[in-house]
């Protein structure tokens, strides 16, 4: 093999050792901010009452897709669409600041879903929900 073989050889390794590199940090982050589509939990979905106190928010899968159902310093609770509505990234609850941060362009939602700054076009989508025997049924 002459030298332009083994450049040429040596580039085509640096390439593929470069792609590998790509797709192994690449991946993990987007399953960590794509939308999530498991069919398997559509239907509703029964959360305890006590597992979300005041100011808190807890994430979970609805309909295939990622939601969230809060309880505001009030007590009063909303559920809503976690999926960001600019280019579909899950929000965040920030519990200090009491809103929603979408991390991939920076966008602001208040507790009642409405948006507060940043690029997202929309409020997020409000899920229905009914509250019976210390369970909230989301759905
Ligand atoms: S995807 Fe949420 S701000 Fe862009």
């Amino acid at each position: 093999m002459d030298n332009s073989g083994r450049r040429t050889f040596l580039g085509i390794c640096l390439a593929g050792l470069g792609a590998l590199t790509a797709a192994a940090v690449g991946w993990p982050l987007f399953r960590y901010l794509a939308p999530r589509t498991n069919k398997e939990s559509a239907g509703k979905v029964v959360i305890p009452e006590a597992e979300v106190k005041a100011g808190e928010a807890k994430f979970f899968e609805y309909a295939g897709s990622s939601a969230v159902l809060l309880r505001k310093q009030d007590g009063s609770l909303i559920a809503f669409s976690a999926i960001c509505t600019h280019l579909g990234c899950i929000v965040q609850w920030e519990k200090d600041k009491q809103d929603f941060l979408c991390p991939c362009h920076g966008g602001h939602y208040n507790s009642d879903g409405a948006v507060t700054a940043g690029p997202p076009p929309k409020p997020l989508p409000r899920i229905p929900f009914s509250v019976a025997g210390g369970n909230i049924t989301v759905g």
